[in-house]
Formats: C-alpha cells, sequence, structure tokens
C-alpha cells in the first residue's frame, strides 16, 4: 500500500472506503480467529451499481482494515448479492472436516430462463483457509421461492436454544424465518411483517439479534433489523427500521403495536446495516455497521475513483425508556486510538453572537460535549464551515428536537434531495444537551445522548471549510465540557 493513496477529494480517512470503485451494502460480517472480516457489494469495474461481486477486508481493530482480493464473482447461477457468514464451529455443514470453518451465505441473482424476471435464490460458499479463498458449494443454490421475485438478503445466526441455524430473509415487503441443521437444506419457519411498520419500499437485508435490557443479561429482547428500500415519493429515500419483541426459534412477536415504527438512524445516509456474527467481546453488545450512503442519490455522489463508505461500527444495545425499549448505537471505542491531542474547554458561558471555537480548525476530528441549554432557543455547531459553507448540528429548546441542516454543506447539485435539514424528538436529560459527533472528508455521524438518538449524513465540504463554530440564539447557556479531539487518518502509517 503507498501512502499517496487515499488522498482524493472527500477520500474518508477514517471510514471503510473500497480502494477503488463502487460499494454498496456491507455483507458477510464475521469474527474469526482474532480478525473482523468485512465483506461488501462491490462492482469492480465502475463507480455506479453493477454486477455484483463481494469485496472484502479484514481488520484486527475495527478501525485500520486491510484489503483483500475479491471474495466472491460472479458465476454460472448469476451475480453475488447480499448475504452473510457464519462460523460453523461444529462443522454442521461437513465443508471443514470435522474443524471449524466460515460459510457465507448470500443471494445468487440472474433471470429466469427466457425472461426478464429477475431471479434471486439462495447459495453457500465456503472458506478452508480463514477467509482468503472461497469455494461456492456445487449444490448451489439451497433456497428458492418461484412465487416471489424480492427474495434475499440471507442473514443466518446459530440459535443456541434450539439448536438450529435461523435464516432471516427479505421476501418482496416482509421477512420469511428459515431453520436448517446442516445450512444446506432449510425448512421454512413463519413469515412476519405483513401489516407492520413501515412499508414504504421493498424490505431488503434483515436482521435478527438478542440483547440484554439495560445490560442485564437475564432479561432480554430481540430485534429485528429491516431495510427499505428508495420510494420517489419520500424525501428520505432508503433507510432502516427495527422492531422489538421476541423469538422462540421459528416465530418473531411484535412487541409494539403494528402501525409502530421506529428508525434506527434518524440521518439520510444509514443503509442496509447488519451485525458481524460470532463477535466475543466483553461489552456484550452486538456490532453493527451501515452503508453509508441513500439509493435516492447513491450513484450520484461527487467522489472520483471510488463511491461510498461504511458507517462507523457501532455497538449496539437496548435501554428501556419511558416510551419503551430502545436501541442504542455507541462508536467502537477501538476508534480512540486516532484522537490526536485534545483541546477541552469546561464550565464556560456562551453568549449570543460570541464563538468559543473561532481559533480552532480542522477536517477530521470527533467532538464531544455537555451543553446546559440555559436560557437559549437554539444552541449548536457549525461545523466544516468556511464563508459559504456549514454542517448544522443544533437544538431547538422550544421544539425539543435536535436536527442536522446540511443545506449549505457543500457541494449538493448532484441531487434535489441532498440539500436538506431534519430533525428528531429529544428530550433533554436535567436541561443537558450530550453530543458525540465524528467529522470526516465527507460525512458527519451524531451521538446524541450517550447514543439514544443517531443521525447519520453525507456531507461533501470544500477540503478548505474546516472551521468550527458553537453558537447560541436568544440567551446564554454553559458548555459543561467539550472535547474536541482531531484525529489521525488510518492511512497515516508508513509502510516500508
Ligand atoms: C440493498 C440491496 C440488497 C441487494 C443488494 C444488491 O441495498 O438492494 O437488497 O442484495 O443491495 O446490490
Amino acid at each position: 500500500m503507498s501512502t499517496v493513496m487515499y488522498r482524493e477529494k472527500y477520500r474518508p480517512q477514517f471510514h471503510f472506503t473500497p480502494p477503488a470503485k463502487w460499494m454498496n451494502d456491507p455483507n458477510g460480517m464475521v469474527y474469526f480467529d482474532g480478525e473482523y472480516h468485512l465483506f461488501y457489494q462491490h462492482y469492480p469495474e465502475g463507480t455506479t451499481w453493477g454486477p455484483m461481486h463481494w469485496g472484502h477486508a479484514i481488520s484486527t481493530d475495527l478501525t485500520h482494515w486491510e484489503h483483500r482480493p475479491i471474495a466472491l464473482k460472479p458465476d454460472q447461477n448469476g451475480f453475488i448479492f447480499s448475504g452473510s457468514a457464519v462460523v460453523d464451529w461444529e462443522d454442521t455443514s461437513g465443508f471443514f472436516s470435522g474443524k471449524p470453518g466460515l460459510v457465507a451465505i448470500f443471494t445468487h441473482a440472474d433471470h429466469y430462463p427466457d425472461s426478464d424476471r429477475p431471479r434471486q435464490r439462495q447459495s453457500l460458499a465456503y472458506s478452508l483457509d480463514k477467509g482468503r479463498t472461497w469455494v461456492m458449494y456445487e449444490g448451489n443454490p439451497v433456497l428458492c421461492n418461484e412465487q416471489i421475485t424480492d427474495f434475499r438478503d440471507p442473514k443466518v445466526f446459530w440459535h443456541a436454544t434450539k439448536q438450529q441455524w435461523v435464516m432471516v430473509l427479505a421476501a418482496c415487503d416482509r421477512v420469511h424465518f428459515y431453520t436448517s441443521a446442516n445450512l444446506k437444506e432449510w425448512s421454512f419457519a413463519s413469515e412476519f411483517g405483513a401489516a407492520e411498520g413501515s412499508h414504504a419500499g421493498v424490505w431488503e437485508c434483515p436482521d435478527l439479534i438478542e440483547l440484554p435490557i439495560n445490560g442485564h443479561a437475564e432479561e432480554t429482547k430481540w430485534i429485528l433489523i429491516v431495510s427499505i428500500g428508495d420510494h420517489p415519493q419520500m424525501a428520505e429515500g432508503s433507510r432502516t427500521q427495527y422492531f422489538v419483541g421476541s423469538f422462540d426459534g421459528s416465530t418473531f412477536t411484535n412487541d409494539a403495536s403494528p402501525e409502530t415504527v421506529l428508525w434506527l438512524d434518524h440521518g439520510r445516509d444509514n443503509y442496509a446495516g447488519v451485525t458481524w456474527s460470532d463477535v466475543d467481546r466483553s461489552d456484550k453488545g452486538k456490532l453493527f455497521i451501515g452503508w453509508m450512503s441513500n439509493w435516492k442519490y447513491a450513484n450520484l455522489t461527487p467522489t472520483s475513483s471510488w463511491r461510498s463508505a461504511m458507517t462507523l461500527p457501532r455497538v449496539l444495545s437496548l435501554k428501556k425508556g419511558p416510551s419503551g425499549i430502545r436501541l442504542v448505537q455507541k462508536p467502537v471505542t477501538d476508534l480512540q486510538k486516532l484522537r490526536l491531542e485534545a483541546q477541552v474547554w469546561q464550565e464556560v458561558t456562551v453568549n449570543p453572537g460570541q464563538n468559543l471555537l473561532s481559533d480552532v480548525h480542522s477536517d477530521i476530528y470527533e467532538l464531544e460535549c455537555e451543553i446546559d441549554l440555559g436560557e437559549a432557543s437554539e444552541v449548536g455547531f457549525k461545523l466544516r464551515n468556511s464563508e459559504r459553507e456549514e454542517t448544522v448540528v443544533g437544538y431547538n429548546t422550544a421544539m425539543q428536537t435536535l436536527f442536522v441542516d446540511r443545506c449549505n454543506s457543500g457541494e449538493s447539485g448532484f441531487h434535489d434531495a441532498f440539500a436538506c435539514k431534519h430533525d428528531v424528538q429529544l428530550e433533554l436529560q436535567n436541561g443537558r444537551l450530550k453530543l458525540h459527533l465524528f467529522v470526516d472528508s465527507s460525512s458527519i455521524e451524531v451521538f446524541a445522548n450517550d447514543g439514544e438518538i443517531v443521525i447519520t449524513d453525507q456531507i461533501f465540504p470544500d477540503p478548505f471549510s474546516t472551521g468550527m463554530e458553537l453558537y447560541v440564539l436568544d440567551g446564554k447557556a454553559k458548555v459543561i465540557s467539550l472535547a474536541l479531539h482531531p484525529l489521525k487518518s488510518t492511512y497515516s502509517v508508513v509502510r516500508v
């Protein structure tokens, strides 16, 4: 790897991007033998969506990634759409001569013979060398359904109580569950979702995970994550919802009323995210990563040699609050090793018209703050700013809303829906706003109130828009604490 690479305009410096060309969904995330694998939907010939392959990268710290050769290429069964990977610890598949090994379960996409109708069937590939090379299973495909056209994105996990594999699969605008003893033969178990949640688009990339409530291992809930595709009439484009409920090994039951919709992220650019399989981490959370783009404009974003990035890897947990059990997301702590020397402010009163950060300039950084809103009607940060550009992250006291405004964030003319301001209800804790922000060359991620609310957005600011402002409106507020951590690039290690 050369040190001059990865310096193109807008190239993220601490988010995962493909070395070149197109990327969409994260796929096949699995942890095995000390390595985190990340596969991804990839078109190696172009910077727009095309015949899908699985790109591949490996990390030992979720922060620095080593790019690997393409793992899965289209074959006689079609292109390689999204899917998952698991460690087959007991060699239930028989691929590994009794030892543990990696199995990928994905969608083969082609067309019905002599027809324009897409055909989507589930297939297997396995690796005998810790994910370095992959063998297509000769019995592919392993699961078909001629009635349902959109039938894809298998996510598989081992259900310890029932001692069987479970697959959750997107089937038109609902999900199907299947079970298996050996990953090769699958039986239909149940369907979920016909009248539940949002149906504003096709359902894609489901995931089902069990998480403790408030960190207590004895009490758990099952979370069903479902991405929904773009709908031309919906400004939000593609986004991800989740359901909180129970799962008995074959059927998922939603705790909420059918019309309840819970969004995983309140920004525009977190799609098709799912969790890592087989992660053994002391925090007992589940590790999640999403595709940091939106099908509304994904093919049009103004990058050059590559297109798209992933969100930061995040730990998911559950918190019981006044409105029920909700997903909480926190960036993985491994990222802290990128921190450079911090600038810290404490107990500072801020008045309208003042800017505490007028001398600070940075383009890639992390910012943590706790602010007592006092008498202010609005408090916020203007980031990546210059005379012409700013991305605003603010809180409106009267409305009790947190917002991101990327109307003047930089390049936005590539699609009408890109320049926008969006907000979400957020209750303050003792009149205080807690924010944890990550700003990279072309994105902003906002974790509010310790990850209870998350907003993930792409932005395309001029590289020289590096100013910062902390503003208050109509009355003073107090910064209880503010820490700005400039971050070093994950590419700054010189390799000889
Ligand atoms: C989601 C998705 C998946 C599909 C893949 C194709 O973004 O549409 O449903 O498998 O992308 O690249």
